[in-house]
Formats: structure tokens, C-alpha cells, sequence
């Protein structure tokens, strides 16, 4: 009895001891791969600018399970998506009635704080934002300062004309000191037709000063496969920041309309399209603003064969794309090899033009 008493105990002890062997091991490993998570970045740790509100959206009148499940698809996750919604944008991606949609949104609207900050409040938030340089004074001028944390940036145009340039220019400035017009963190990179060019960054890199092997890896990729992949990838991102506490800054989407272009090629897959590019926007809308991210998305034209004045083009993905990107801008070819970009849709700044140049050493001032 005692011997088999000595037994299972000798067998509990071994137990706990590989037990504890484990949980030693573990340790190792995890402070293992802090040190290395350090040794790569010296970038600050983001952290949540604010926490979102947690109501759930079923708690609004008229809105089951199958409404709700509607309306989460398309990306009205939230009260204050719901709220801030307007009643044909309802009725079109949740297919409710006119009359439902106004009344589902002026509950939310009374049912929520829908935060009231003081100007002070706002003034102190504002000093947070990040205003990326583009390298071109001219360009940063167009954006009053740089590109903007906190908001989406849209640039729009024909090939060619620059839009992965940019996107280039900025997954190497945002790694840059504060003071030198960066945002001292990592880049998120999108990357939908394969035109994420490591040779270029190195050589953006190098003609900057900046070692390109660091630069490289401070610059995260992922190829989507599809549309679906693509909005999935765009929700991971929190956890790149949350849980594997990397430093991102930038978020790149190049190109935002390339697969849902094709996925949704068919006449009666508008909608479809329309409801699923709604919640892939208000993703990145809400990476943006809740973790003071810029975030820089390029996208297609299309030509507009009823237009005798202007511009014949017109960005693709609809008022959705429109309104949910924060600045707007359409880039051109301008004379001898130059570039334009026209400020379309800006909360703050002025209707005006810019040029600038794509060389080597990434965007500069025509001079
Ligand atoms: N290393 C380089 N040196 C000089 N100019 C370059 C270099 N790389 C690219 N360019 C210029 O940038 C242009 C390419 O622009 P970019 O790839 O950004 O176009 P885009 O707007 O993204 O087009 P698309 O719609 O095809 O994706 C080229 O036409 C070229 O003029
Ligand atoms: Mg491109």
C-alpha cells in the first residue's frame, strides 16, 4: 500500500515536473521572442486611442437575428454605425423598409452618447495626429501638412500614374522620426495585383540614408487572394497591433478595387458588391481612427463616356468608396513626365492642385 502510495506520488512529482519543465520552457521562449520582437523594432508601442463602444445593435426595435446578421455583413457592427447611417443606406444593404430604417436609426441616435467632447478635448486629440510626409513639399502642402493619421486617404487615377509610388514612398517614410515627417513605426501592405516592389523600397531606402535591410522588414506584406481574403486580412490587422504588439502605423491597400472588381463582375452582383466593400471601408475606418493608423488606399479609374466637360474619369466603387474615404485624390500626367494630383474631397482644405515628380529616389518636388 505505502510502496503504491510512494508510486503514484513519484508519478504526480515526475508530473510536475515536466509540468513545470513546460511552463520554464515556455517562458524562455516567450521572453525568447520579446528580445528578438525588440531587438528588430525600436519603434514606440501603439496603443488603443479609444475603446469602442460595446451595445449590441439588436438591441434596437425591429431588428432579429436575420436583420442584424444583415447588417453586420454589411458593417453596421455597432450603435454608432447605425446611427450615424442614413435611411436609404439601410434600406438598400439590409433591405428594410424606409420607415423601419429611420426608426431603427433615431433609436440608436437616442439610445447612444453619441460623445460630445469639448474643443480643448479635441485640440489635444489633434496634436496626436500623424502628418506623414510624401517627400514632395508640394504634395505635402496639398494634404495640409502630409498624410494624416487617423482618416483614409484615396488616391485615384490611370496607370501609371503614380499611386504605387506613393504607396512605396510612404511604407518608408512612416518609418521615420516624427520630427522627419514620419511616424516612427511599421507598414501594413495589402497587396491585391503584386506591385509591392522590395527592390524599390531598398532603393527609396538607399538613396535616403536609411539602412534598406531594416526598412525592409519594418514592412509587412500580404497578398490577397481575393476580395473575401483581402477583407479578412484588413480585420487581422488589430491583431497584428493587439496581440503580436507590432508598432503599425501605416495600413496600404493597393489596390482597394482590383478583386472586387472582378469578384462581383455581374450585372446583378452590384449590391453584393457594394454591401461587402461597405464593411471592408468601415474596417479600415475603424483601424484608423482607433489606433491613429494612416491609412493610404489607391484605386482605379473609369471613363465617364456621358461627359462633355471636365475630366472624363471617375473613380470606381461608387459614393461607397466616395464617402468613406476621408481626402480624395485624383492624380494625372502632367507635362514632361510630371504629375498632378487634384485634391477632390477634403473635410478641411481647399479644392487645389499639386505637381510633382516619380524618380528613383521616390516622389520629389518638380524643380
Ligand atoms: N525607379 C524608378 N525611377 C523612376 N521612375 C519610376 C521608377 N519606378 C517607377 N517610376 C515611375 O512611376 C510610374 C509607375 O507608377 P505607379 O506604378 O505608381 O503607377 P500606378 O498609378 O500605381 O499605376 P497602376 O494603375 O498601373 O497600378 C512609372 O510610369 C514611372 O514613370
Ligand atoms: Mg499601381
Amino acid at each position: 500500500m505505502v510502496e503504491k502510495t510512494l508510486l503514484v506520488e513519484k508519478k504526480l512529482l515526475e508530473k510536475v515536473s515536466s509540468k513545470e519543465e513546460i511552463k520554464k520552457e515556455i517562458k524562455e521562449e516567450v521572453i525568447e521572442k520579446k528580445e528578438n520582437s525588440k531587438s528588430e523594432m525600436e519603434f514606440p508601442k501603439i496603443k488603443e486611442e479609444v475603446k469602442p463602444k460595446k451595445l449590441s445593435i439588436e438591441d434596437l426595435p425591429g431588428v432579429g437575428a436575420a436583420t442584424a446578421e444583415k447588417l453586420r455583413e454589411a458593417g453596421f457592427d455597432s450603435m454608432l454605425a447605425i446611427a450615424v447611417a442614413s435611411p436609404g443606406e439601410l434600406t438598400e444593404i439590409a433591405g428594410l423598409t424606409e420607415a423601419t430604417a429611420r426608426k431603427i436609426i433615431n433609436t440608436a441616435r437616442s439610445k447612444m452618447d453619441m460623445g460630445f467632447e469639448s474643443g480643448d478635448q479635441l485640440l489635444e486629440k489633434r496634436k496626436n495626429i500623424l502628418k506623414v510626409t510624401t517627400n514632395s513639399q508640394a504634395l505635402n502642402n496639398l494634404f495640409g501638412g502630409g498624410i494624416e493619421s487617423g482618416a483614409i486617404t484615396e488616391c485615384y487615377g490611370e496607370f501609371g500614374v503614380g499611386k504605387s509610388a506613393l504607396a512605396h514612398q510612404l511604407a518608408v517614410n512612416i518609418q521615420l522620426s516624427k520630427e522627419k515627417g514620419g511616424g516612427e513605426g511599421m507598414a501594413v501592405w495589402l497587396d491585391t495585383e503584386s506591385t509591392f516592389r522590395p527592390e524599390r523600397i531598398k532603393q527609396i531606402a538607399e538613396l535616403n540614408n536609411l539602412d534598406p535591410e531594416k526598412t525592409l522588414k519594418n514592412i509587412k506584406v500580404a497578398r490577397c487572394f481575393n476580395s473575401d481574403h483581402q477583407m479578412l486580412l484588413a480585420e487581422k490587422v488589430e491583431d497584428l497591433i493587439t496581440k503580436d504588439n507590432l508598432p503599425v502605423r501605416l495600413v496600404i491597400v493597393d489596390s482597394l478595387m482590383g478583386h472586387f472588381r472582378s469578384d462581383f463582375a455581374g450585372r446583378g452582383q452590384l449590391s453584393d458588391r457594394q454591401q461587402k466593400l461597405n464593411k471592408h471601408m468601415h474596417v479600415l475606418q475603424k483601424i484608423a481612427s482607433n489606433y491613429n493608423l494612416v491609412v493610404y488606399i489607391t484605386n482605379q479609374v473609369m471613363s465617364k463616356p456621358d461627359t462633355f466637360f471636365g475630366d472624363p474619369t471617375a473613380a470606381i466603387g461608387g459614393n461607397i468608396v466616395g464617402h468613406n474615404s476621408t481626402y480624395r485624390v485624383y492624380l494625372r500626367k502632367g507635362k514632361k513626365g510630371t504629375r498632378v494630383a487634384k485634391m477632390i474631397d477634403a473635410p478641411h482644405l481647399p479644392e487645389s492642385e499639386a505637381i510633382f515628380q516619380v524618380t528613383e529616389k521616390g516622389l520629389v518636388d518638380v524643380t
